[in-house]
């Protein structure tokens, strides 16, 4: 095991957003259905747009997140602990900007807790 926690703070990062693209062979809801690699690639653009993506914010494609719809994805913004469920693309925008800022400079650890 190698302890990383001073390498990845010394490179800026400041955010980490899971988006849920988990699929299921059940009668269950499950984002992969419902907009899930339409909103991580979303989610991926318009940090792009803003120059963080990787940089300052990171993403993750990840399993089960727990908020299961048939609706739209499932995604947490962390450290924050923000949680969201039945994101589509079109909400991305608004959700991102809410969180980061409209030019993404709101960021850390401490940003957007209250
Ligand atoms: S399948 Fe995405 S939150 Fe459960």
């Amino acid at each position: 095991m190698r302890e990383r926690t001073a390498e990845v703070a010394e490179s800026g990062f400041r955010d980490h957003v899971l988006v849920c693209t988990n699929a299921r062979d059940s009668e269950y809801a499950a984002c992969a259905e419902a907009h899930g690699d339409e909103v991580l690639d979303a989610v991926t653009a318009w940090l792009k747009e803003r120059g963080v993506f990787w940089s300052a914010v990171h993403v993750a494609e990840t399993s089960c997140l727990g908020l299961c719809s048939a609706d739209g994805t499932a995604v947490a913004i962390h450290p924050r602990g923000r949680w969201y469920s039945d994101v589509v693309p079109g909400d991305v925008p608004d959700l991102l900007s809410g969180a980061f800022g409209a030019d993404a400079t709101n960021l850390g650890s401490q940003a957007g807790l209250s």
